[in-house]
């Protein structure tokens, strides 16, 4: 059981009303979970779905996707746009088949040394893919944090940036991280959304500060311009 209360409202939530069959969660080896999380960066999950299907019928290993050229790689990607994500796929795919056996490294270190692949994408892959208690702070997560703490400050100032993770941090839970990672991108994705948050379905309204004060969508509050 894990100590936290965020952690543990999320993951009762998750049980209940998580999505627990999307395509890249059957099997979910680093390289799947991978191709997913760098597809999901920019666009949302209905969009994903059958650019996955496809991508992974054509590159099922990560060796497929390695000796393809790269224009089959650009013709999958045609219309999930942000293009720099396919050709950081094809490159990073390429570096571990020369160099690494087309294994993925198990480290933060080395998975964020590969191309396209930042601090929190690297966390999501470890936790998904292996759970491995890895913290995890994109833009929905974010915004999740900065309501539930209501920070005072804009989430780009690179103050609050450090704060920010290091309450990702602390609501990460021991066990079953791969359930919470989910639960809290889900949470974001579809609760806790940017214009029209749903605080009468969140499993963590009772301790929202953002919620308690009447007015979630103040949060995260905006740079001055
Ligand atoms: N955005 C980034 N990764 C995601 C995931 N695994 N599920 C839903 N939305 C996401």
């Amino acid at each position: 059981h894990p100590h936290d209360t965020f952690s543990q409202h999320l993951l009762a939530w998750f049980e209940q009303a998580g999505r627990k069959n999307l395509a890249w969660q059957q099997n979910p080896t680093a390289y799947r979970v991978w191709v997913s999380e760098i597809m999901l960066q920019q666009t949302q999950v209905t969009t994903v779905i059958p650019y996955y299907e496809r991508f992974m019928q054509r590159f099922p290993t990560i060796h497929d996707l390695a000796n393809a050229p790269l224009d089959e790689v650009l013709h999958h990607w045609t219309g999930l746009g942000y293009y720099a994500r396919a050709r950081h796929l094809h490159k990073t795919a390429q570096t571990l088949c020369e160099h690494y056996q087309g294994e993925f490294p198990n480290t933060l270190e080395a998975m964020q040394a590969l191309s396209g692949i930042g601090r929190s994408t690297a966390g999501a892959i470890l936790a998904l893919s292996q759970g491995q208690r890895q913290t995890i702070l994109d833009g929905n997560v974010k915004r999740v944090l900065c309501r539930y703490h209501a920070i005072p400050n804009p989430p780009t100032d690179s103050q609050t940036i450090a704060q920010l993770w290091q309450l990702a941090e602390q609501h990460t839970p021991n066990i079953q991280v791969a359930n919470y990672t989910q639960a809290i991108m889900d949470l974001g994705a579809t609760v806790c959304t940017r214009t029209k948050p749903a605080c009468q379905t969140c499993p963590v309204q009772a301790d929202c500060l953002a919620y308690q004060q009447g007015n979630p969508t103040a949060y995260p509050v905006r740079k001055p311009s």
